[in-house]
């Protein structure tokens, strides 16, 4: 298949252009800057430049490319393009990802209708952020949790515009899990490292994780199989913070990480970190592995932390 991701260059472009390469797939991948382009000719690419933001430029290389589908994995996370992260204004953060993710994503649409793109996959978000209510552990049919009245809104609203876009035009929604691998989580380790990573109250609030090389493998197959719907792409083992963040401070060869209150982690991080450590849901991967047929390498972060930071 001719396959267009736009963001090949990210953390997770990186894992998953040589994997589609390596199933026999022609692939173009995008880039804010010229200097990324050799990168992508490494992983097997053809690579082009391109802003997500400016339409034409969208339209121009979907056109160029004429892809059978379109890979949407553009985000403007890392210090890059985001600068420090800021756990406590994630719409300050997220300003330019949630952009992305609304205006970009209405542009990908928009090339993918024009050039007649029969296929469309995107990135989405699944780790602690399902509905506060009833168990730890949500499927595809669990409502997602938006969080009113807090700094991370916006953001969430924007995942919810790629998710009902997406959805509408027969595409497939990956919920990807919180990214662990090479170069996926480096800034939290560093925090976790420094001891500036605590535990908030109990740490009872779940959170997926997924590795990297899985999340690609899931999007390998969803491309594929012209896939349609939401899929949860996560680990097997959705847990607790007081679980995986003592074990990602073992791995890491760091302290345990200290326990903070409520109040304090509220005032230092904000509402999110709070919601997440104390409150959030995990999600399950049953629907993934039953109907895109997706197995994974690290069925559990407690093999993959290891493995990565060992
Ligand atoms: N995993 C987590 O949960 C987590 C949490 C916090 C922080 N982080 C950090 O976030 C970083 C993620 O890095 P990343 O490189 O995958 O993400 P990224 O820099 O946000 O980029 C993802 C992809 O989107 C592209 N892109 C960015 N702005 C664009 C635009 N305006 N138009 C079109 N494409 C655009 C990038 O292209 P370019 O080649 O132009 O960059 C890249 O291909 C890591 O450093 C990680 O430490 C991760």
């Amino acid at each position: 298949m001719r396959v267009f991701v736009a963001g090949g260059s990210g953390v997770l472009g990186r894992r998953l252009v040589p994997q589609l390469v390596a199933r026999g797939h022609q692939v173009t991948a995008t880039t804010t800057t010229a200097a990324k382009l050799g990168l992508l000719t490494q992983l097997g690419a053809e690579g082009v430049v391109m802003d997500g933001l400016d339409a034409s430029a969208v339209g121009g290389a979907v056109a160029a490319a004429r892809p059978d589908v379109i890979v949407h994995q553009m985000t403007a996370i890392s210090m890059t393009h985001a600068g420090k992260p800021d756990i406590k204004h994630p719409d300050r953060w997220f300003a330019q990802t949630n952009r992305l993710r609304t205006e970009g994503t209405d542009h990908l649409l928009a090339a993918a209708e024009t050039t007649g793109v029969p296929h469309f996959v995107a990135q989405a978000y699944a780790s602690w952020n399902g509905i506060r209510q009833g168990g730890w552990v949500k499927t595809e049919e669990d409502p997602l949790d938006l969080l009113p009245g807090t700094a991370a809104h916006a953001g969430l609203l924007a995942m919810r515009h790629v998710e009902e876009s997406v959805v509408q035009v027969g595409g497939a929604v990956l919920r990807y899990g919180a990214f662990y691998g090479p170069g996926a989580i480096d800034d939290q380790v560093e925090l976790v490292r420094k001891r500036q990573y605590p535990l908030v109250g109990a740490a009872n609030g779940y959170s997926s994780w997924v590795h990297l090389d899985d999340a690609a493998s899931a999007t390998v197959l969803a491309v594929e199989q012209k896939a349609r719907g939401v899929f949860n792409i996560v680990d097997d083992e959705p847990a607790p913070a007081n679980e995986w963040l003592p074990f990602l401070a073992e791995c890491a060869g760091a302290k345990r990480p200290m326990r903070v209150p409520r109040w304090l982690a509220r005032l230092l991080a904000g509402d999110q970190a709070v919601i997440m450590m104390t409150e959030g849901r995990g999600f399950s991967n049953a629907k993934a592995k039953r109907e895109l047929g997706w197995t994974l390498r690290y069925p559990s972060w407690r093999q993959g932390f290891r493995a990565e930071l060992a």
